[in-house]
């Protein structure tokens, strides 16, 4: 009998496929790149069968790798970016709306009005802009009503089309980031019922590891158990064995997003909300987290959007030709300013340029940005998750965390140690973890046992250059007198 166990990773910037074996080490992994749209300024929109495309063609690499045949897999794990929204037909599974990404600002006003309302909905989240969506199709909310229609995640809609369209499911990890969550374990009724919507055509909510159904030889190539769907940074939470309160990782990938567990107890704390990080029959884990919007994204954008280089993969060693930034900084935030300041119509800044400032110091001070993000979103959480603060290092994984002047950078603006996982693609490594659960391999607290570091980042700086550099950071960039 199979034990290998595929992870589907649907984030915003690509695609992974991860194949796992009995231990739960990784065998394979593939990645394809995903296709943004800009139609305007703060848009940001996904051609939903480009993605699905993607994901085949990253499913069929990964087992090709691995030398393994789609029959050969025991159990499918989906983790996938949260929050972002697409509606497709029931019956024939066609998406009718392209996929709105959830760094889209176009569910503001949205938001504002429902906030108005007593409904706690921000501007990232479905919840501003299903409306928009479904008022987007002909007879949409007749039809979605009617059960004609079916909306989701990008989670949703894989789901949806592995299993021709028998499971239409999230889970509360998922449910929770879309805004429909109502923190007691079910579906908010009454903003769904503000909106004009029927909460009986949501998705039916469904525990993170669990048997989702089986693939459509048609879909995957045989019937395989779909056994577990959990949202991307509480997946990376899993592996990171994030198991007990104060515990927290950061994940640098297209935002860089800091998640600490709260236990069975949802908490806010400034600008940053609760979570569920995962949901396991009555039993709901949260978390509180604090998001850089732009991360990797903002080196993506100064590579290929300005510019400064062929592609993202060099930012890194460009940054390492100089010892510092030259007075050059650079607040990262081409999508809006996330917590503390939850600011959507704040844009990223460029600052601190002379003649003597080449691309090598503007990189570095992007890097610098994200760093000083990172702590503002730390600073901000341990006033109400005291643990968090003592914790003595702070755990990191995600593509941009291969970045290693990023990671010594960050160590030095957080004055403790940055370990980063072994395995960088933590996310995809969870949803195996969840999945494996379901398959019986081994139980949830596995991610914890299994976790190895790869490299530790010590702090270089005294704790007076710390402050100072801090200090003169959020001077420049938010404007702190
Ligand atoms: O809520 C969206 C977020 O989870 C996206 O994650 O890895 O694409 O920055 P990432």
């Amino acid at each position: 009998m199979s034990e290998h166990i595929l992870a589907l990773d649907l984030g915003t910037t690509s695609i992974r496929a991860m194949v796992v074996d009995a231990a739960a080490q990784p065998r394979s992994m593939s990645t394809r790149t995903n296709s943004l749209h800009y139609p305007g300024p703060g848009l940001i929109e996904q051609d939903p069968e480009d993605l699905w495309g993607k994901i085949v063609q990253a499913w069929q690499e990964a087992l090709h790798e691995a030398q393994l045949q789609p029959g050969d897999i025991c159990s499918i794990g989906i983790t996938a970016q949260r929050s972002s929204l697409l509606i497709w037909d029931r019956q024939t599974l066609a998406p009718l709306t392209p996929i709105v990404s959830w760094q889209d600002l176009r569910g503001i006003k949205r938001a504002e009005e429902l906030r108005a309302r007593g409904q706690y909905v921000i501007h990232q989240q479905a919840a501003s802009k299903l409306e928009a969506a479904i008022d987007s199709i002909a007879n949409g909310r007749q039809r979605m009503n009617a059960g004609e229609l079916a909306w989701g995640n990008v989670d949703t809609f894989a789901i949806a089309r592995l299993t021709g369209g028998a499971t239409h499911a999230m889970d509360l990890s998922q449910l929770s980031a879309s805004g429909y969550f109502n923190y007691v374990g079910g579906l908010n009724e009454g903003l769904i019922l503000e909106q004009g919507l029927d909460p009986s055509t949501f998705p039916r909510i469904t525990d993170t590891s669990q048997d989702y159904g089986l693939t459509t030889a048609e879909a995957f190539g045989a019937e395989v158990m779909i056994g577990a769907s959990i949202a991307d940074q509480q997946s990376a939470m899993i592996a990171q064995g994030c198991t007990y309160v104060g515990q927290g990782k950061v994940t640098y990938g297209t935002s860089g997003t800091l998640d600490v567990n709260t236990g069975a107890e949802p908490k806010f704390s400034g600008g940053c909300y609760p979570m569920v990080l995962r949901n396991q029959g009555e039993r709901i884990d949260y978390l509180l987290e604090g998001m850089v919007i732009t991360a990797g994204a903002m080196f993506d954008w100064m590579s290929s959007g300005l510019g400064l280089m062929q592609n993202v993969h060099g930012t890194a060693a460009l940054a390492a030709t100089v010892p510092d930034s030259g007075g050059a900084f650079v607040l990262p935030a081409l999508q809006g300013l996330g917590a503390p300041h939850g600011n959507p119509d704040q844009r990223a800044l460029i600052g601190g340029l002379s003649r003597a400032t080449t691309k090598a110091h503007v990189m570095r001070a992007a890097m610098e940005g994200v760093a000083c993000r990172v702590r503002e979103a730390m600073e901000q959480i341990c006033t109400d998750v005291p643990e968090l603060g003592r914790q003595d290092s702070l755990r990191v994984d995600g593509g941009a965390s291969q970045n290693d002047v990023l990671m010594q950078v960050q160590a030095n603006v957080l004055g403790i140690p940055v370990e980063r996982h072994a395995v960088t693609e933590a996310t995809a490594l969870g949803a195996a973890l969840c999945a494996g659960e379901t398959a019986g391999h081994w139980d949830s607290n596995f991610g914890a046992e299994l976790r190895r570091v790869d490299r530790v980042f010590e702090p270089q700086w005294s704790e007076d250059q710390r402050e100072e550099f801090f200090t003169n950071w959020r001077r420049a960039t938010v404007f702190e007198s």
